[in-house]
């Protein structure tokens, strides 16, 4: 049985309860992270836990745990379920008071995380995936990793109603990013992603890519691009953490590029593994 963690305490999945009354259930008032776990160790965890801050700021949210007690929860969990391979979904709420739009005085806020065996995505990664183009009909928070993704899961299901593995994203025809992953394209050798403004998530593997690409001294920029600049992109391809770098090799049905992966993606795929060890 794999073992959870919730409100301090290590237990059984079966021994989870959680409330009707959460604020998480009733408003989604809450945050979250997936973390990646290589070879045992959670993958870039500095970087995970400074963006939990930074949504807990915005959505005014108290951490009581800290920063250095939920990192020590999330490596003691990963050792307690002896995970190898795989990923930890930690989600905070504002916890459980009668419903009531306003923050409820005198609540702990509420942690869950439990961890997952996953494999690295092998297959898209080298074959590349198609991704249709949609409104990014999102509020303009995107910097915050919160659980209101009901846009999100509404532009994944159209994506896969139509065939295609993933939605990217547009405002008035500037990309901003996938459903649960950042877009980079390739135009004149040019690596092109856009800025981590409110309108995107900071995406982890994001920053890792143009750090990535920085060492090998491929250019980057990070400016908003048009969906013409994606259609007619050399390459592009998704970041995430679940996704790593996987080529997008299709946009509303027109091939991008030469149809393939291309060599600047193929590139920081393996600068990207050189990293995980
Ligand atoms: N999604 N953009 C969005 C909207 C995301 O939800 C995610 C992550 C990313 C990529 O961020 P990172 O590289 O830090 O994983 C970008 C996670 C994996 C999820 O919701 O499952």
């Amino acid at each position: 049985t794999s073992i959870y963690w919730h409100d301090n305490a290590f237990l059984p999945e079966e021994d989870v309860r959680i409330s009707p009354h959460d604020r998480g259930y009733n408003f989604g008032d809450g945050i979250y992270e997936v973390f990646r776990v290589y070879g045992g160790k959670i993958f870039e965890a500095e970087a995970h836990f400074e963006r939990l801050r930074r949504s807990a700021e915005g959505l005014k949210l108290a951490l009581p745990w800290g920063l250095d007690g939920l990192r020590a929860a999330m490596t003691e969990l990963v050792e307690r379920n002896a995970l190898s391979e795989g990923t930890v979904y930690l989600q905070i709420t504002r916890g459980t008071a009668p419903r009531n739009h306003l923050f409820p005085a005198d609540t702990a806020p509420s942690a869950l995380a439990y961890t997952r065996e996953v494999a690295r995505p092998v297959q898209s990664m080298e074959r590349g995936i198609s991704v249709v183009t949609l409104e990014d009909i999102r509020w303009l928070h995107c910097n915050y990793k919160t659980l209101n993704l009901l846009a999100n899961v509404l532009a994944k299901q159209e994506a896969a109603d139509r065939g295609a593995a993933d939605a990217v994203l547009h405002r008035d025809g500037v990309v901003t990013e996938s459903s649960a992953s950042n877009v980079m394209i390739v135009k004149d050798g040019l690596l092109i992603t856009h800025p981590a403004d409110n309108l995107i998530l900071h995406g982890v593997t994001r920053a890792v890519a143009l750090r990535l690409a920085q060492a090998a001294e491929i250019p980057y920029a990070e400016r908003p691009f048009t969906l013409d600049e994606l259609y007619a992109a050399e390459e592009a391809f998704v970041t995430g953490t679940t996704v790593e770098i996987t080529p997008i090799v299709a946009v509303d049905g027109r091939e991008v590029g030469s149809g393939k992966p291309g060599p600047i993606t193929r590139r920081l795929q393996r600068e990207f593994a050189a990293a995980i060890g």
